[in-house]
């Protein structure tokens, strides 16, 4: 869960260097580095703790000129961070430098070897050992290339890998199990994690394949396997811009993207509803009708979409489950060719998402990525990727992304249900699969599916109202935030918590509403802070757990429609959001949640787009 960023070109590649860096800052924060081919062949590296500004005021720019160069912003999985485990890594010579993400499974192994053969590392990290397996071959007598491809064939694990070596103008790299993308310039070539890190130079890209190792230099590239045999890959151009990337007038990359959540919501729906249904391109006639069942697996935010898609899909009478990815990885389920296994992941590059989506790849499943990222190893490797096309997501809090996924999610529900999945008895008679009244689980949703086409300017009401803000002032001193909610209103309480806790730091748990009375209600005190979700399905039954919570003296913000009376004269204050259908009541009260995490953050003082031992893309399991 590092950021690798290569630029090979003419002109100076520090400056684009840093910037991918500082594009790439997402995926790790706690050390970065450049190595750059000097002019006269030799190899300059500079690498620091801490955040790339750090790099940047350290810098010796004389020293570090050159047109080629590898960069690094790291997280640390081996060894502490510090100026000697970041990276680029060198052999003893400096020869070759190197950066990686990922993790070498026989590192020990192979340092042990190398060792025995007189290598002295500097660093405790996995990746020291490829600047050396590189040396060791060249001093073989093998060329740059066969010397990284020797090395490469030595290694065991997931990484991306880039390395420049002493007199040679070409970028060596290759990936297996964490991701690569080459962008193809005019006056330079890129490599990099994602392609936000050089999305300002470029938007013409090639995405690697596992086992692909690739040569770039300032004219081109070459693609082959690792025993040297050539591979073609297409040429792609992504519709992202780099407006989009960055913060612009905003201090935080996160309010930026609760904010853009209209147009975000907006890309999501568009042209995928027709006469009130939906009509997934993805999806044609026909295709979804013998799903039986359907499994989310997912991380963090994205499970919680995937609960939520839960929720939708059992009330058109479709059984769904969500399991959390590394659970279901390693815990398998029985599953049949009438399992649709979802996973649902923002960047599609989760190590723990990726795993489940490989268990399930080995059953008779049928498998589908919900992802925001086109050419990501989820969407490469599922049977079928449906897109949620929020655009690129920077804060490590998922924000903009969880809307787009229960959208999707939606559509998808939608469209499985005209489709007759689950319900093995009307697909005998097509003629049935469009007619909704004709079972209770989806009597009520008549219609719904086209309210997506009204939520973004819904969105729009809920970001602007101010309310979050002063409830974030008003209640700042508080020991725990408890968030309750029942339905839709569940996993969003979750995601409330998760979003309040990773970003202030600060004590808070989600639960199902009633749940409450089940244990947690014995850490109920007046300095607890429940913050209840009503979408305006069973909400009275959440007020009674409310009252509970208020008899132990714990103030209650409750979060809801407009419309709901009681609600608003029972909670001690009330953020509201206009009347929308509750199947999607949960996406703008989570919209109030996000506002209340990120205002609550700022009075903290913290990083909120950076939060301390978390990074965006999670590509270890
Ligand atoms: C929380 C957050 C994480 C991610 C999780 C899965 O704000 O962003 O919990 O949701 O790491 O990431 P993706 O969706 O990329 O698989």
């Amino acid at each position: 869960m590092c950021g690798i960023i290569v630029r090979a070109g003419v002109g100076d590649a520090l400056g684009e260097l840093l910037t991918g860096l500082e594009n790439l800052e997402y995926r790790g924060y706690d050390s970065a580095g450049v190595a750059l081919r000097r002019s006269d062949g030799e190899i300059a590296v500079c690498k620091r703790e801490g955040e790339t500004e750090a790099l940047r005021s350290d810098l010796d720019a004389d020293r570090l000129s050159g047109a080629v160069g590898i960069g690094h912003t790291r997280w640390s999985t081996h060894g502490a961070p510090s100026d000697a485990n970041a990276h680029p890594h060198t052999d003893g010579e400096n020869r070759v430098a190197v950066v990686h993400n990922g993790i070498i499974r026989n590192h020990e192994t192979l340092r042990a070897e190398l060792r025995d053969r007189g290598h002295e590392f500097t660093s405790e990290t996995d990746t020291e050992v490829i600047p050396h397996l590189v040396a060791d071959a060249l001093d073989a007598g093998r060329d740059p290339s066969a010397a990284f491809r020797s090395a490469v064939d030595r290694l065991e694990g997931s990484y991306a890998i880039a390395i420049v070596v002493e007199d040679s103008d070409e970028v060596y790299a290759t990936r297996r199990g964490s991701p690569l993308v080459l962008g193809l310039g005019e006056t330079a070539n890129y490599l990099a994690s994602d392609v936000p890190a050089f999305l300002e130079f470029t938007d013409r890209v090639v995405y690697l394949e596992d086992g692909d190792v690739v040569v770039v230099d300032a004219d081109g590239y070459q693609i082959s396997d690792v025993a040297g045999d050539p591979i073609e890959r297409p040429v792609e151009t992504v519709d992202w811009n780099a407006g989009d990337a960055r913060k612009g007038v905003y201090n935080h990359f996160m309010r930026k993207e609760i904010d853009e959540q209209p147009v975000s919501l907006r890309q999501t729906v568009d042209g995928r509803i027709e006469n009130g249904r939906s009509v997934l391109s993805e999806f044609p006639p026909g295709s979804l009708s013998d799903v039986d069942e359907v499994i989310f697996v997912a991380c963090g935010t994205s499970y919680h979409a995937g609960m939520y898609g839960c929720t939708l899909l059992r009330r058109r009478g479709i059984p769904a489950t969500a399991v959390p990815a590394n659970e279901f990885a390693h815990e398998p389920m029985p599953l049949s060719d009438r399992t649709l296994v979802i996973a649902v992941t923002q960047s599609g590059e989760t190590a723990d998402t990726l795993a489940s989506l490989r268990a399930a790849e080995e059953s008779p499943a049928r498998t589908l990525a919900v992802t925001n990222v086109v050419g990501s190893t989820a969407a490469r490797e599922a049977d079928d990727a449906l897109f949620i096309r929020a655009g690129p997501e920077i804060g490590v809090a998922a924000t903009k992304t969880f809307s787009s996924q229960v959208a999707a999610i939606a559509l998808l529900a939608d469209q499985l249900e005209a489709s007759g999945a689950g319900r093995p008895d009307r697909r005998a008679d097509p003629a049935q699969s469009n007619d909704r009244d004709s079972h209770d689980a989806s009597a009520d949703t008549e219609g719904s599916i086209s309210e997506l086409d009204t939520l973004p300017d819904l969105v729009e009401t809920v970001v602007n109202d101010g309310g979050a803000a002063r409830l974030a002032t008003q209640y700042s001193e508080a020991d725990s935030y408890f968030f309750i909610g029942r339905g839709v209103g569940y996993p969003v309480a979750l995601e409330g918590a998760l979003k309040f806790k990773e970003i202030t730091y600060e004590h808070a748990e989600g639960f199902a509403a009633g749940e409450l009375k089940h244990g947690p209600l014995a850490l109920v005190t007046p300095a607890t802070v429940v913050v209840a979700v009503f979408t305006g399905r069973n909400d009275d039954r959440t007020l009674h757990n409310i009252r509970e919570a208020q008899s132990r003296g714990a103030p209650v913000i409750g979060i809801g429609p407009d419309s709901a009376r009681a609600a608003r004269e029972t909670v001690d204050e009330y953020l509201s959001y206009p009347a929308v259908d509750p199947d999607f009541a949960g996406i703008l009260a989570n919209v109030h949640l996000q506002l209340l995490a990120y205002h609550a953050a700022e009075i903290r003082d913290r990083a909120i787009d950076k939060p301390r031992n978390l990074a965006k893309s999670v590509t270890v399991e």
